[in-house]
C-alpha cells in the first residue's frame, strides 16, 4: 500500500460511501469545489483506493489570527479494511504535505466515534461536542501545532 495525491474523483467514491451515503452517485460532495489542497489517498497493489483525506488552507475558526492554518476533512477508510493503519498512514501523509506547504496548525471538525484516533495522531479537543445543521451529528473541534521539526506520528 503506497499514500498518494489522487484527483478528488478518484477518491470520491470511497468519500461518499463512507461519509456521505445519503447523496445520489454522481454528486460532488460539499469541499470538491474547493482549490489549493489535495486528496490523498491510500492504493493498494490493484489500485483499489481504500483510504483518503482532504487538507487545504482554510482559517481556524477558534484562532482567526493564524495565517498558517489548514483543515483536514473527509478522513474515511474503506469499510473492511479499518483498525489496519490504513487511516493512521492517511492522516499523516496530510500532515506531512500540509507541514511541507507551510502549514503550522492543523484542524478538523472530527465525528465523535474518531476522537481517539485523532487525539492518537496529535490532536487535541477544543470545546464542547457540538451539533448543527451542516453536522446534525455529534462533532468535536480538534487541532494540533505542525512543526517541520516534529515528526508527524503520534508526537
Ligand atoms: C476514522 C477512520 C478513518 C480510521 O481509519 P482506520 O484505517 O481504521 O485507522 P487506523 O487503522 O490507523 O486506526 C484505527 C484504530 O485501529 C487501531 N490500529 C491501527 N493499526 C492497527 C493494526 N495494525 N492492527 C490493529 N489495530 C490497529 C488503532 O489503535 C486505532 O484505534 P483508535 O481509533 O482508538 O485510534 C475510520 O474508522 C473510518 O473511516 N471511520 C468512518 C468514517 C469517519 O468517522 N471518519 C472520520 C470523520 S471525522
Amino acid at each position: 500500500m503506497r499514500v498518494e495525491v489522487l484527483a478528488e474523483e478518484r477518491t470520491r467514491t470511497l468519500r461518499r460511501a463512507v461519509l456521505r451515503p445519503d447523496l445520489p452517485p454522481d454528486a460532488p460532495l460539499p469541499g470538491d469545489e474547493l482549490s489549493g489542497g489535495v486528496h490523498l489517498a491510500a492504493v493498494d497493489g490493484d489500485g483499489a483506493v481504500l483510504g483518503t483525506c482532504f487538507v487545504y488552507p482554510d482559517p481556524c475558526p477558534w484562532l482567526p489570527e493564524r495565517a498558517d492554518a489548514w483543515r483536514l476533512r473527509q478522513m474515511a477508510t474503506a469499510d473492511g479494511h479499518r483498525g489496519r493503519g490504513i487511516g493512521g498512514a492517511v492522516v499523516q501523509a496530510g500532515i506531512e504535505y500540509a507541514t511541507a506547504q507551510g502549514a503550522r496548525l492543523l484542524w478538523c471538525n472530527a465525528r465523535e466515534p474518531a476522537v481517539p484516533f485523532y487525539q492518537r495522531h496529535g490532536f487535541a479537543i477544543q470545546g464542547a461536542v457540538f451539533t448543527n445543521e451542516r453536522h446534525p451529528i455529534p462533532h468535536q473541534r480538534m487541532w494540533r501545532e505542525l512543526s517541520p521539526q516534529t515528526r508527524a506520528s503520534n508526537d
